[in-house]
C-alpha cells in the first residue's frame, strides 16, 4: 500500500540518529514527518533537509512566536529549506508576518489558536477574558483574515476549523488514537476515521505507530482505516 499524504507521523525522539531509524522502519508507509521542538534544540534542521532530499514532506512544529520582522524572516528561510508546514502562534501580527515570509514558497502556515493543555482557568490567569472555545474561534478567523493556511486543532475543533475555514483550508488534529491502541495522554482522543469526518486535512499519529512492535504494521493499518473513512 502507497502512503496516505494525510497521515503525518511526528518524529518524538530524542536524537536525529533514532528518528532516522524510525524513518527507516516506515520505509514508504509514510510520506510526511513532523519535526518538533525535542529534534529542533539538536539537529532537527538537518533532518528535515535530509528528510526533504529523500522525496519526504517536512512539518516544522516549531510554534514560532516573536516580533513581526523575526518571524517573517524565520518564515522566509524555512520556506528556502524547501519545508512544507511550519506552526506559529495563533496571534495577528505573528501570523501576517509568517504569511510574508513564506510568500511566493511552498510552506504552508498553521496557526496554534490555543494549546490545548489550557483550561479555561488558566487562560483567565494569562489575562484572556474568553473561554478556551470562544479564543479557538476567534483566531481561526484571525488566521483566516492573516491569509495563511490553516489551523492545528483538537478533533473536537475540526469541524468548526472546517466550518469556518473552508473546503481548502487546513486542519492539522493531533490527539488520534486507533481503536486499537493505548490512549496515553491523550484524553480527549479520536480515531482516524473521526478525525477526518470532523474535517481533518491532515492527522498527527505518533505513539500508535511509533510505539508499536511493528511500526510499518501499524503505520498500515491507520492508513487502511483512514483509506476507509
Ligand atoms: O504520540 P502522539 O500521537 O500523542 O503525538 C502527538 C503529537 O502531536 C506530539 O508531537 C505532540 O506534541 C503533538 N501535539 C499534541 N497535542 C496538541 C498539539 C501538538 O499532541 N494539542
Amino acid at each position: 500500500m502507497r502512503a496516505d499524504p494525510r497521515l503525518i507521523v511526528p518524529l518524538d525522539v530524542p536524537t536525529a540518529d533514532e528518528a532516522r531509524a524510525l524513518v527507516a522502519r516506515l520505509d514508504d508507509t509514510v510520506s510526511f514527518y513532523k519535526v518538533g521542538l525535542e529534534l529542533f534544540a539538536t539537529d532537527g534542521m538537518a533532518l528535515a533537509c535530509e528528510l526533504k532530499a529523500e522525496g519526504k514532506q517536512v512539518f516544522l512544529d516549531w510554534k514560532l512566536h516573536d516580533i513581526g520582522a523575526t518571524v517573517e524572516r524565520a518564515a522566509a528561510a524555512l520556506a528556502g529549506a524547501g519545508c512544507d508546514l511550519l506552526t506559529v502562534h495563533a496571534e495577528p501580527q505573528v501570523m501576517a508576518a509568517a504569511a510574508r515570509g513564506c510568500a511566493g514558497s511552498g510552506l504552508k502556515i498553521l496557526g496554534v489558536t490555543v494549546l490545548t493543555s489550557l483550561t479555561d482557568a488558566d487562560l483567565t490567569e494569562i489575562g484572556y477574558a474568553e473561554t478556551a472555545r470562544a479564543l479557538v474561534e476567534r483566531r481561526i478567523r484571525q488566521a483566516l483574515a492573516a491569509g495563511i493556511h490553516g489551523v492545528v486543532a483538537s478533533p473536537l475543533e475540526a469541524e468548526l476549523a472546517r466550518s469556518i475555514g473552508g473546503p481548502d483550508f487546513l486542519v492539522v488534529t493531533p490527539g488520534v488514537r486507533p481503536d486499537w491502541s493505548a490512549k496515553n495522554d491523550q484524553a480527549r482522543a479520536a480515531t482516524p476515521a473521526e478525525a477526518l469526518k470532523a474535517g481533518a486535512s491532515h492527522i498527527v499519529c505518533g505513539r500508535p505507530i511509533t510505539a508499536a512492535q511493528d511500526p510499518q504494521a501499524a503505520a498500515l493499518k491507520v492508513v487502511a482505516e483512514m483509506a476507509g473513512s
